[in-house]
């Protein structure tokens, strides 16, 4: 299966028609790529695989730059009422299906990127966590340093980390934790692992 152009081009860097991102959010997504892409390499994945995975990091805040009612809109009545900082994600997902990419999967790791989702693939955890640890951000930075030494070889404990800092946060903060987070968290406290989305 050959790659939709769209998402061969995000590869490359090449970011869609309908794109709203400012310089310093292509920037962040270009580092997130590089991590996606340093992991697949070090995970040994075949050309296409990284590729498709290289692809979420700019993709998934394509439209990070969209104001949130037309995000709003774009979404639907089913995720309208997400709080505006996460709509991105999906209008992203609506904007790709538009563009005819049916790849669920990849579908689902650029919607549900911020949030997370307990069908999240191998190349969406990866997502998850890249763009949680990519170095520009300043936040717990020796912490992000050590987790970020443990990907690829050690996705879904690193990745549990990040999910329990994330609902912890929300927590403490009492602020709603969404269901598909709590079943995501779940997924790592029942012990629960993946296989890679072509070996299902
Ligand atoms: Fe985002
Ligand atoms: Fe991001």
């Amino acid at each position: 299966m050959t790659l939709h152009p769209v998402v061969a081009a995000a590869a490359r860097g090449d970011l869609p028609s309908w794109a709203r991102a400012s310089d310093k959010r292509v920037a962040h997504m270009g580092r997130v790529a590089e991590l996606l892409d340093r992991w697949a390499r070090a995970e040994g994945l075949d050309p296409r695989t990284r590729e498709r995975q290289v692809a979420l990091g700019f993709l998934h805040d394509a439209v990070k730059g969209m104001d949130a009612d037309t995000l709003r809109d774009l979404v639907g009545p089913e995720l309208a009422d997400l709080p505006d900082p996460v709509l991105h994600g999906p209008g992203a997902a609506v904007l790709l299906r538009r563009d005819g990419v049916d790849d669920e999967a990849l579908l689902l790791a650029v919607a549900y990127h911020t949030l997370g989702h307990p069908d999240l693939d191998a190349a969406g955890r990866s997502l998850y966590a890249a763009d949680f640890l990519e170095p520009g951000r300043d936040l717990r930075n020796g912490w992000r340093s050590r987790l970020r030494q443990r990907m690829p070889h050690d996705r879904t404990a690193v990745v549990g980390e990040i999910v329990q800092a994330r609902v912890l946060h929300l927590i403490e903060h009492r602020r709603p934790v969404r269901s598909e987070t709590v079943r995501f968290w779940n997924v790592f406290a029942e012990g629960r692992s993946w296989a890679r989305a072509s070996e299902v």
